[in-house]
């Protein structure tokens, strides 16, 4: 499906039968399982992308600022390296750090093809309006769909940059990152360049501060998995019968979201028919996020067809970015 309102903007929405069929799969399969999990695709409708871009203004939320420096600082010689002029963003989100490069292309007279890629439809018509309206002359070509199964279709556009910020990498198993990565590797060109964003393994008690916000959203946007559980699969549940649980494990190194239920309870998801029991305390993790070091991120985008050209990092090595070439 393609829609056409301003001739500068393109949207594709890839989703087939198939993948309602799949995510209803992937639902029954996490809750299923010990632990009991849920997709962290899930959060992002409408209003889960609300909540995370309020996220990432949050004080606790060092992440996305630290990351933002790093781009504004690194712009310029990420773009005159990549000689990209097509800027692939797998993640897109409010494409608020998009800007920095997309200036940085623009200046360097490299701009000429945007293409913002995520699950939620409602910010890639946002974002795609805003850019088209901010950046005269860019071709933008909004993709909404799952990034693990629809790369395919990212356009052809020239000298592609493609970039993946946020520590969304982070949500993934290393293992499914690898997976990931080799499709990634797998739609470019050689010669291509990637920008991989990860958030750094640090000390315990600033990544816990960062999901337990004192302001409470980070709660709300854990618990909006279950207004979406609600809204598209026909579940009656309670968001407020649950509570926020966000915790650092040392050994896989990474932060896990979980949801505790406050009373023992069925959770009922009609449209998968099923009907699940919580024991009174008992947890369903609806996020995990990786945390990487340099070793781990070039290790990574090593096994995954990757030569890394360079490496970024804050002076208090919270957020790296890595500067990748498909060879
Ligand atoms: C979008 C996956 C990078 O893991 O930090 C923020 C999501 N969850 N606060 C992260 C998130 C709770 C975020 N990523």
């Amino acid at each position: 499906m393609a829609s056409q309102t301003d001739p500068s903007i393109t949207i594709d929405i890839p989703l087939t039968r198939d993948d309602h069929i799949l995510i209803k799969h992937q639902i029954t399969q996490g809750l299923l399982g010990n632990p009991k999990t849920l997709p962290s695709k899930l959060f992002y409708d409408e209003r889960g992308s609300i909540l995370f871009e309020q996220i990432c203004t949050l004080p606790e939320y060092y992440q996305t600022r630290t990351e933002h420096h790093l781009l504004t600082k690194w712009a310029d010689e990420i773009i005159s390296l990549s000689g990209a002029e097509e800027l692939v963003e797998l993640g897109s989100g409010a494409a608020t750090k998009t800007r920095v490069l997309l200036d940085a292309m623009a200046k360097a007279d490299q701009l000429r093809y945007y293409v913002p890629f995520d699950v939620d439809e409602s910010i890639v018509r946002r974002v795609s309006e805003e850019l088209a309206w901010e950046y005269p002359g860019l071709q933008i070509h909004g993709v909404v769909g799952d990034f693990l199964f629809h790369l395919e279709h990212i356009p052809e556009g020239g000298r592609r940059l493609v970039v993946i910020l946020g520590g969304t990498i982070g949500n993934l198993l290393p293992v499914a990152a690898r997976e990931f990565l080799v499709s990634v590797n797998t739609e470019m060109a050689s010669g291509d360049f990637f920008l991989l964003g990860v958030q750094l393994i640090t000390d315990r008690s600033r990544l816990e501060a960062a999901y337990n916000d004192k302001q409470g959203i980070t709660a709300k946007f854990n618990k909006n998995i279950i207004r979406v559980l609600c809204d598209n699969f026909g579940s009656h549940a309670d968001p407020e019968a649950f509570d926020h649980v966000a915790r650092y494990n040392e050994d896989e190194h990474r932060i896990e979201m979980w949801l505790r239920s406050r009373e023992e309870q069925i959770l009922d998801i009609p449209a998968v028919d099923l009907r699940v029991h919580f024991k009174q305390g008992e947890e369903v993790r609806t996020e995990i996020s990786t945390k990487y070091d340099h070793p781990l991120t070039e290790e990574l985008l090593a096994s995954s067809g990757f030569e890394l050209v360079k490496w970024y990092c804050d002076p208090n090595n919270l957020i790296g970015l890595a500067l990748a070439q498909k060879p």
